[in-house]
């Protein structure tokens, strides 16, 4: 299959059918398998083998097909699978720090991984050094005295900063640190992160992955060595593991995956486009817009896609972001992202609320500022909605 183009991929990879020869793939909804005799189960204790299994929370056949296909597409040799986005990003790092480690990472982060960052890896005597994510001299100094692991959002929640996956990587890796990249807003369909340098790929298959707003999920993509001699032993003890009916949902997910995508980012440009210059909006934010200071960098990344976020800041802070949200009429005030659904989000009051007001500010999350993720509706429709909530502000 590896060979096959990203949508043949997308469709088929991975598939395992059994005796029946169903279309769609099964549910394994199981938590355990029975064995042929004593001798098998103690053999399986021993070694399973890569179609064997032993009980739900180590492996399942569904889960199984999943992160095949999902590591076909990222062009990971292996994945794991995970019962969300964070059990993903805390087993990535936490199965490979040990204390009096170090790990290096980028200040713009998503609330629930920095308080893993922040609160939970110093408590077992790991050293967390933050760093401006777009500053490559910034990561040059920090890694200096070496570091085991370092940490990022290639794209970040919610400014759309990005991150050199390449560049950090190369300084990284001559400080002996391992790559780990939280790419979510990247998504597997523009992502390159292992080709330039990223040891590890997290996701929250709950945004694009799923798509359509079902399920948490979440997967650890990286070499054979890494995810199943370091992710898998911590993961399957700890419980983190994927259910079999989730694992199913994010299969079907990952087979319309490329064309919600690629229509979604169609869409955030013409919205980007739309507002760039209107009164009432005093910056836009889109990697796919010529006007984003790092331009270059996503045309490098990303190959010049923009991805499905548009971020913008409102003239008159909070309250007038708060009027835009209650005036929109198609798009929904949640606080998901890459759902068939267009979404606004108000950072300041929701997934940053934890914040304090100076590190908001530090991060570019003003008052005014939307979060806007955009789904599969009619472009003209979107456009048309945040216009008109536009000239209720
Ligand atoms: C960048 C990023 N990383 C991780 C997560 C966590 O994912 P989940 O909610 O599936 O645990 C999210 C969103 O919630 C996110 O936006």
């Amino acid at each position: 299959m590896t060979t096959k183009g990203r949508r043949t991929q997308a469709v088929h990879g991975g598939t395992q059918r059994s005796q029946w020869g169903e279309m769609s793939e099964a549910i394994f909804l199981t938590q355990g398998f029975a064995y042929d005799s004593a001798e098998q189960a103690e053999a399986r204790f021993i070694q399973a083998g890569p179609d064997e299994y032993i009980y739900a929370r180590y492996g399942n056949p569904t889960v199984a097909m999943f992160e095949k296909r999902i590591a076909l597409l990222e062009g990971a040799e292996d994945a794991f699978a995970t019962a969300s986005g964070m059990a993903a990003v805390n087993g990535a790092l936490v199965s490979m720090l040990r204390a009096g480690d170090r790990v290096v990472a980028a200040r713009a982060l998503f609330g629930s991984c920095l308080y893993i960052l922040e609160e939970i890896l110093p408590r077992f005597g790991v050293e967390v050094v933050f760093v401006d994510g777009a500053d490559l001299a910034q990561w040059e100094t920090a890694l200096a005295p070496g570091a085991k692991a370092v940490f990022f959002e290639s794209m970040a929640n919610p400014t759309l900063e990005l991150v050199d996956i390449e560049g950090v990587a190369k300084l990284a890796h001559a400080a002996g640190a391992l790559v780990v990249v939280d790419n979510v807003f990247s998504t597997p369909v523009y992502s390159k992160a292992i080709a330039q340098g990223a040891d590890a790929v997290v996701y929250s298959t709950t945004k694009h992955i799923d798509g359509q707003g079902r399920a948490l999920g979440g997967v650890i993509l990286g070499t054979r060595e890494f995810i199943r001699k370091t992710v898998e032993p911590y993961m399957k003890h700890t419980g983190g593991s994927m259910s079999p009916f989730t694992a199913w949902i994010m299969l079907k997910g990952l087979e319309t995956l490329e064309l919600r995508v690629r229509a979604q980012t169609a869409s955030a440009g013409a919205i980007a486009e739309a507002i760039s210059g209107h009164a009432k909006v005093t910056l836009v934010s889109y990697p796919g817009l010529d006007s984003h200071p790092q331009r270059a960098l996503a045309q490098r990344q990303l190959g010049g896609a923009g991805g499905t976020v548009v971020a913008f800041e409102i003239d008159g802070g909070k309250e007038a972001a708060f009027r835009f949200c209650n005036a929109l009429e198609i798009v929904l005030i949640s606080n998901n992202l890459g759902d068939a659904k267009t979404i606004a989000t108000h950072p300041a009051t929701t997934t940053h609320q934890r914040l304090t007001p100076e590190q908001r500010a530090g991060l570019g999350i003003s008052d005014g500022l939307i979060r806007l993720s955009v789904g599969i509706e009619a472009t003209e429709d979107l456009v048309a909605d945040i216009l008109q909530a536009l000239d209720a502000v």
